[in-house]
């Protein structure tokens, strides 16, 4: 995880979306089609794989101020939940919301993401928890992005709480994600995986358990929130169904880092939310990578536990909080995020065939991006080739 293929003084050739070539300047110049193509000069900057950002949550109404402010005078998250707030606020807006409106939305956080050197990322749906707004939202998405430029994998969340209605009967809320919504989804293939919360109070490993035979019936892939508030048993469910992600893992222990290990099951670490719900510890990343563990690092980006779209945040805290070098947590951005949505052949790192996703950033030093923090370094970004964000200063 600490290689990262640094070329000093390098040059990328893009061809139809995809790199051509790659390496030192005088040899990708030496290439039959470099002569012709328009140049961008990124005058001896850092240039990366654009980020995949393999967890969020960006299809939302309203940003959620009322349970920022319950936080900042003491309550946990767990408290505002319980109290109708947290996730249940998101539920009320975007049911109530057009899908019109949340794909305009969406479409202005996807630049948000383009604009800070993320060209691909994971978004779930899950605050619709009813058939029709579940689909609603994934609809939203899938015309958001393709709007936007930013490439989007669709995860159905629809485990992301028991819905308000079924509070009394969470078994029936289980059976009705299973025999419905899932068959729902997949039929209009409005996305790729299932994603479930594992925790005491929204949905048990025996549950998730269940939901994911489901999910594998209908030919989608698998990922869950474990072991992130306690300690819920997702992990093990995870490496079981050798799902390809298990995201947050606060409060893994040494059995569940080997079981993913073993299960080629991705963790998935997202400090940013750790950061905003103002946590004094943070998920064991250290003893994972020493352990062999792949980690990948994502925003979580959403309205409750963390309204931060930049990744290049997410690599400071990753340093600073877990102690993950620079070199790291780039890989964990990339190539490891690319590998946790199943695109690790195509997206990702920077090589001949694969997509022309690139970002430059206004730095030398990879090392830079995880040292300064609070800023967005991204200077020029590239979308299957094409100039999507940044410097509009493309030479001929
Ligand atoms: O990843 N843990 C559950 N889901 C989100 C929070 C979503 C919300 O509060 O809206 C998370 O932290
Ligand atoms: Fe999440």
């Amino acid at each position: 995880m600490s290689e990262l293929g640094f070329v000093k003084d390098g040059a990328l050739l893009f061809s139809e979306g995809r790199v051509a070539a790659a390496g030192p300047r005088e040899s990708v110049l030496r290439h039959p089609q470099a002569a012709s193509a328009a140049v961008y000069d990124a005058g001896g900057r850092l240039v990366l794989p654009g980020f995949v950002d393999s967890h969020t949550h960006p299809v939302f109404a309203e940003p959620r101020l009322r349970d920022f402010e319950s936080r900042l005078q003491g309550k946990s998250y767990a408290q505002i939940q319980e109290e109708g707030g947290g996730i249940f606020s998101s539920v009320a807006a975007v049911r109530a919301a057009s899908q019109e409106a949340l794909a305009a939305r969406f479409a202005v956080q996807a630049r948000r993401f383009l604009e800070c050197g993320t060209t691909t990322i994971e978004a779930k749906s899950g605050y619709g928890l009813d058939l029709e707004s579940e689909l609603k939202m994934l609809r939203a998405l899938r015309a958001g992005a393709g709007a936007s430029g930013l490439e989007a994998v669709a995860t159905f969340l629809g485990a992301h709480a028991i819905a308000p209605e079924y509070r009394d009967r969470p078994d029936d809320y289980v059976a009705l994600v299973c025999e419905r919504m899932i068959p729902a989804v997949a039929r209009e293939a409005l996305a790729r995986y299932v994603d479930a919360f594992c925790e005491a109070g929204y949905f048990s490993a025996a549950q998730v358990e269940r939901l994911f035979a489901a999910a594998t019936s209908a030919g989608l892939g698998l990922r869950v929130h474990a072991e992130q508030l306690s300690h819920g048993g997702g992990a093990r469910i995870a490496a079981k169904f050798k799902a390809a992600s298990a995201d947050h893992l606060d409060h893994a222990d040494d059995a569940d880092i080997e079981a993913l290990r073993a299960a080629g099951t991705i963790a998935t670490l997202v400090p940013g939310a750790n950061h905003f719900l103002g946590l004094d510890a943070f998920p064991p990343a250290r003893r994972m990578i020493e352990r062999g563990l792949a980690v990948a690092l994502a925003t979580d980006f959403n309205p409750g536990t963390c309204p931060c779209w930049n990744m290049q945040q997410v690599l400071s805290l990753a340093a600073t909080r877990m102690r993950m070098s620079a070199q790291e947590a780039i890989v964990a951005a990339t190539i490891n995020g690319a590998c946790a949505l199943g695109l690790g052949s195509t997206h990702g790192s920077l090589e001949p065939g694969k997509a022309a996703d690139a970002a430059v950033f206004d730095c030398e030093d990879p090392r830079e991006l995880a040292y300064w923090f609070g800023a967005n370094l991204a200077t020029a970004v590239f979308k299957r080739g094409e100039l999507v964000a940044g410097e509009k200063a493309l030479k001929k």
